[in-house]
């Protein structure tokens, strides 16, 4: 029992632990000189000069990343079915649908099973809908009472008399103030949200469980961790999107805060069926530059959550200097789609700042490709987004995904979706 609980404390707070015993650079000034690789350069030199060209230099880019950064998704198909666990056509107090759909993959006897939240406002017609996993299991998402509880593995926590790693009703609802559903409904979009723990357990088990286990390949230093895992999640949760009726699919939005915002970009680069992407402070690993070394850097991430990225990205380990890449040209690999980056002002360990300029330096990527790109050069004041086909904001507070956050987010898609023409 004793074991039982240090382990717990030890799994629970170990990211705080690491944290405490790396010392983050949070001083612009003690900041390296760096030298920003061009995305629209080849490896062997030669400038991107025509389209065509771009779509080499992508595929060369997107090799390197998945080669040295999120690992490769073993070759083979899965199977996929489907069925509707509930339905409620009153929900959010009679404005939308809500529905739980079981989407089971399966491959080599094995199954995952991904459960689906689905919020559809109640008018007619084929619905846009943003698309994310949520923390700690869909009943948390929303005080509603029909959501089944998740049963998958969850983090043991206190609050919510979360033990055994199982989920409690005590929970329901814990995680409302960032899924404004209601609000979102009103402005005329679906929400669909999963567990990210459904896909895989967010702890290094040696890839033995989650969606790794359906492919019983050889692994190798290139071999796909926990955010690429996360990232394929959210395009199978897609190929579902796509068989409803009353989802617009070319108007899928995928977004994620933190550790799931690195997911949501990675899936956005991977998979071009997402229309708009959202990284919500992802920091290090997601939108913010690895070359600062601000605040969070690639060699505190690899050992705290030595699962997330691959064996390769270890190499990096306070050699960030020898990167072949840096994060704005993983911004650079959503182009020529909408991208919005969202930061906040004390979440320092996310460098707000490098992801400012992570969206700067993926701009040329967008204007290269016809698209305005990001209009901003200097870091904005508060609350005050800077927007483009890449937009930008930082609000003043905490890493957190307020309902601020979710304002721009509706603003950006409806200015994408109902009213420019690029
Ligand atoms: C830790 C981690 C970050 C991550 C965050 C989260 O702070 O270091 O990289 O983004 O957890 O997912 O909440």
């Amino acid at each position: 029992m004793k074991t039982t609980i240090i382990f717990s404390f030890l799994l629970f707070f170990s990211p705080v632990l690491f944290a405490q015993a790396f010392v983050a650079n949070y001083d612009e000034s003690k900041v390296p000189e760096y030298k920003l690789p061009d995305p629209l350069m080849f490896n062997d030199g030669k400038p991107v000069k025509t389209a065509k060209d771009w779509l080499k230099r992508r595929i060369e880019l997107y090799s390197i990343f998945e080669k040295e950064m999120y690992g490769k998704v073993p070759v083979g198909k899965v199977t996929s079915t489907f069925s509707e666990v509930s339905l409620d056509e009153n929900a959010c107090n009679g404005l939308a649908v809500r529905r739980e759909i079981r989407w089971t993959l399966g491959r080599n006897s094995r199954n995952v099973i991904l459960n689906l939240l689905i919020y559809l406002p109640k008018s007619e017609g084929r619905k846009p809908l943003f698309l994310g996993y949520n923390f700690s299991g869909n009943h948390t998402i929303s005080a509603e009472k029909g959501i089944q509880i998740a049963t998958s593995w969850v983090r043991n926590n206190p609050d919510f008399g979360i033990t055994n790693n199982l989920s409690r009703e005590a929970a329901r609802g814990s995680d409302a103030a960032s899924w404004p559903v209601n609000e979102i409904i009103k402005r005329g979009y679906g929400v669909c949200t999963l567990y990210y723990g459904d896909v895989d357990p967010d702890f290094d088990d040696g890839f033995q469980n989650g969606v790794h286990a359906l492919f019983n390949s050889q692994r190798d230093s290139s071999s796909w961790g926990s955010v690429a895992a996360w990232a394929w999640g959210l395009s199978r949760v897609m190929d579902c999107l796509e068989k409803m009726k009353e989802v617009d699919s070319k108007k899928v939005v995928v977004f994620g805060h933190s550790r799931l915002g690195k997911a949501a970009l990675w899936a956005g680069a991977s998979d071009p069926r997402f229309a708009m992407v959202i990284s919500n402070e992802s920091g290090s690993g997601g939108a913010a530059l690895s070359l600062r070394k601000f605040g969070e850097t690639i060699t505190r991430t690899n050992s705290a959550f030595p699962h997330w990225f691959c064996g390769n990205f270890k190499k990096f380990n306070n050699r960030e200097e020898t990167l072949p890449f840096d994060q704005h040209e993983l911004l650079s690999l959503i182009a020529p789609r909408p991208l919005y980056v969202s930061t906040a002002e004390e979440d320092r360990w996310g460098d707000p700042k490098g992801s400012f300029l992570a969206c700067v330096s993926a701009s040329p990527v967008y204007q290269f490709l016809g698209k305005e790109g990001f209009p901003g050069t200097t870091m904005p004041p508060l609350e005050t987004p800077v927007v483009g086909t890449i937009g930008y904001h930082i609000r003043p507070g905490k890493h957190d995904i307020k309902p601020y956050d979710w304002q721009c987010f509706m603003n950006f898609a409806d200015n994408y979706f109902n009213t420019r023409k690029d």
